[in-house]
């Protein structure tokens, strides 16, 4: 089974025309489809989202002109503590490129260093009925996990999103499910933007992520994520041992067989969805190789498999960061890029709707 491609939905024909050609709205600057994510510096990553997100954006970088994005603005409006924002930031970007992404194909870039992605925002939200944020069900489940963010950012956070995603008439946009309602959203805006100026942006689809959930190592019921605590997840900076011992202390099902039935036993389907992506042997063979045997020398594969894929981009991430001045450049041509775009987006919706 190769590693991940086969996973993501490929865009719907709907954005190429009869021979194959790209037919929504373009900026001048590009050649290719656009294709652009974000993720918000809130904290360190874990394994669910290098497997979900960030490996699989290695798979687009040649075939479609890409913009990666750390969302620091997004961040603000859940985060209470702001101090580790910085670090963060440059965790992911860093991130980012040891795990693959090739700086010289693909604009890495910070959202709070392109001011005219906040400035269209703000053009937006003249056209965005408050009604419709205020039943964005995303909207609702964040301000049920953050009880204290009463903040209008929040509220606004579509609104910024949809600003981030089309000041590059990107047209293609990967997230996860859980992003859905903000893309439907960034759709209407720029419907609602067309129709009243004339045709300007694309309306982007959204590229899932279909198959690849990574559970929580406690509670195969819910997915991995940031906002559980650490043994329930797996950070891209576990030391080996950390990694031997979260593996280790991983719930199990019923039974002692290693068989992929994620509905009947979802906590072993999900170590073995590990196993498959870190080490690429298929589910099939890692059934084999188990047969007859516990759990308890499974769990100690997965866990040498997940080492040995993770060390390496550690090493990467290590070297890295030891060259901060190659990531400051990196970034500062990489905001200068996204920014001279981004600002004639802006020029351009600002003449359409007719302001000085
Ligand atoms: P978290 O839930 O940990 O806060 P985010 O919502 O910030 O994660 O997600 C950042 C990216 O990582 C998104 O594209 C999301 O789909 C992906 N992602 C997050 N958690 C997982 C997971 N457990 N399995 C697969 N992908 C994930
Ligand atoms: N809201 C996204 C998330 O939480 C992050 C994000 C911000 C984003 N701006 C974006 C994703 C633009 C895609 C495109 O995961």
């Amino acid at each position: 089974m190769g590693l991940l491609p086969s996973s993501l939905l490929e865009p719907k024909s709907a954005y190429f025309g009869k021979n194959g050609v790209w037919e929504q709205p373009q900026s001048p600057h590009m050649n290719k489809p656009v294709l652009l994510t974000g993720m918000r510096p809130t904290s360190h990553l874990h394994i669910g989202n290098l497997f979900g997100a960030l490996k699989p954006l290695v798979e687009y970088q040649g075939k479609y002109q890409t913009f990666l994005m750390v969302a620091d603005i997004h961040a603000l409006t859940t985060m209470e503590e702001t101090k580790k924002i910085k670090e963060n930031t440059l965790d992911i970007i860093m991130l980012y490129l040891a795990s693959g992404v090739d700086s010289k194909k693909v604009t890495l870039f910070v959202q709070s260093a392109i001011p005219e992605q906040v400035a269209l925002s703000t053009l937006f939200g003249m056209i965005v009925p408050k009604s419709m944020l205020e039943l964005n069900p995303v909207y609702k489940e964040m301000i049920a996990d953050h009880p204290k963010a009463t903040n209008l950012g929040l509220l606004a956070y579509p609104v910024l999103q949809a600003a981030d995603i089309l000041a590059y008439k990107a047209g293609l946009v990967p997230v996860g499910k859980d992003q859905l309602p903000h893309l439907e959203l960034t759709r209407e805006i720029a419907r609602r933007f067309n129709t009243r100026f004339g045709k300007t942006f694309p309306e982007p689809e959204s590229k899932l992520q279909k198959d690849i959930k990574i559970l929580s190592l406690q509670d195969p019921k819910k997915k991995m994520s940031k906002s559980h605590g650490a043994p329930t997840q797996i950070g891209v900076h576990d030391t080996p041992e950390q990694i031997r011992k979260k593996i280790k202390t991983a719930v199990t099902d019923s039974g002692s067989e290693v068989l992929y039935y994620p509905e009947k036993k979802p906590a072993v389907a999900n170590l073995m969805m590990i196993m498959h992506l870190a080490g690429g042997k298929s589910l099939k063979d890692i059934e084999k190789e188990f047969q007859g045997k516990g759990y308890g020398d499974f769990k100690n594969a997965v866990a040498e498999s997940l080492i040995e894929y993770l060390v390496p981009i550690q090493e990467n991430y290590k070297k890295l960061s030891k060259d901060k001045k190659y990531i400051e450049k990196l970034l500062e041509d990489g905001n200068k890029k996204a920014r001279k775009i981004a600002e004639a987006t802006y020029i351009e919706a600002k003449n359409k709707i007719g302001l000085l």
